[in-house]
């Protein structure tokens, strides 16, 4: 099934472009509009708030989620991890949808808020890539994913296809409201799938990349702002899960509260500047913990660059970026995973899907 390819990881970062092509032709009509079932649009489009509930990579697009549905639909969200929300249990708002977020369907820690919420009455929305998993027949309705199956233990299609549905269900919400995007979200995806090609072909710049920070290291950290902070999250959690090197992501802004105490001489800094309302706060974080000897590694976007960049992303829509942000830090963590001798595809203590809460 991995055809020619070493790894399913490798394999599945490269399918990403073809994936967002799948859900823009599987989300279209006959005219080529956006659309979403009747019946979940109604849903979404009653709710006062919506709650995402999430594990790993899966809450990691939910945060991503969060801004699309906000800005567009102009409806609050709130972003919980699985595990945490029996017991922190927020607040409900009068007329709550519950969205459930997971490649899998089956991770236990988000089926457990599932019956809980069910036996409250609230409408519950599963967005999966497996038809027929628990979760989708356990919640009222379900959005596909369309990335085909995923294998490797770290995912890495399914996110990229959860932000894409993501974005489609909240601007097929704006629309319905009345609200619609000013520009051609279709086109835009598209767009985002030709420039993740470009990246799946720079292969050697990202191993190069990740043999010059990450072959010795002990820690790496990912720093960002706005929805960079959310991409370094993901990137971090790809490399320390597959290389097992300690990697956290962390908010440029929060450096200064207590991270910064960990730079040491030499310690990579993966930095991702690809917002231009933050870029010069992310920049001057970036100059902090050079001077702390961090070894930084920036990766900014066609229009933002500068010339210490490590590498630039070809420029898609602004509030598309995470798509192809997170690209470069799949490979550089799959590289990274391979010059260190590591199972890429089965991680040690880790399974595909975490079916015990
Ligand atoms: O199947 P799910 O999306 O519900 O899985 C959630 C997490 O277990 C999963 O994303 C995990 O964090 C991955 N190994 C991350 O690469």
């Amino acid at each position: 099934e991995k055809g020619t390819y070493p790894h399913y990881m490798l394999k599945e970062i490269d399918e990403q472009p073809l994936v967002i092509r799948k859900i823009i032709q599987k989300y279209q009509d006959d005219n080529g509009q956006l659309v979403i079932q009747p019946d979940i649009l109604n849903a979404v489009d009653e709710a006062d708030r919506v709650y995402i509930v999430a594990a790993g990579t899966s809450y990691h697009a939910g945060l991503l989620g969060k801004q699309f549905i906000e800005k567009w639909a102009k409806t609050p969200v709130e972003v919980h991890v699985a595990s945490e929300f029996s017991y922190n249990m927020p607040l409900l708002s009068e007329n709550p949808l519950f969205i459930f977020i997971s490649q899998s369907g089956e991770t236990a820690d988000s089926r457990a808020v599932l019956v809980q919420v069910k036996e409250l009455g609230y409408k519950t929305l599963t967005i999966t890539n497996v038809p027929g998993s628990t979760l989708s027949r356990e919640a009222d309705y379900t959005l596909l994913l369309h990335a085909g199956p995923e294998i490797a233990v770290a995912s890495t299609k399914a996110y990229t296809a959860q932000i894409a549905v993501l974005s489609i269900l909240a601007a097929v919400t704006a629309e319905r409201k009345g609200a619609g995007l000013h520009f051609d979200l279709a086109q835009e995806l598209g767009i985002v799938a030709t420039a993740m090609e470009a990246l799946c072909d720079q292969k050697e710049e990202f191993e190069y990349i990740a043999r010059e920070y990450l072959s010795t290291t002990r820690n790496c950290f990912f720093i960002g702002r706005a929805v960079d902070y959310y991409v370094g999250l993901e990137g971090s959690l790809k490399l320390k899960e597959i290389s097992y090197i300690q990697a956290e992501g962390f908010a440029g802004g929060e450096l200064k509260h207590g991270t910064i105490a960990l730079i040491e001489n030499g310690t990579p800094v993966i930095a991702l500047a690809t917002q231009e309302h933050v870029n010069l706060s992310i920049r001057g974080n970036v100059k902090e913990v050079v001077a702390r000897g961090a070894n930084p590694c920036i990766i900014s976007i066609k229009g933002l660059e500068e010339e210490d960049d490590r590498f630039v992303l070809p420029e898609v829509h602004e509030t598309l970026t995470p798509l192809v942000a997170v690209v470069p830090l799949q490979l550089i963590s799959y590289f990274a995973a391979l010059h260190r001798g590591c199972d890429v595809d089965k991680p040690r203590n880790l399974a595909k899907s975490v079916t015990v809460e």
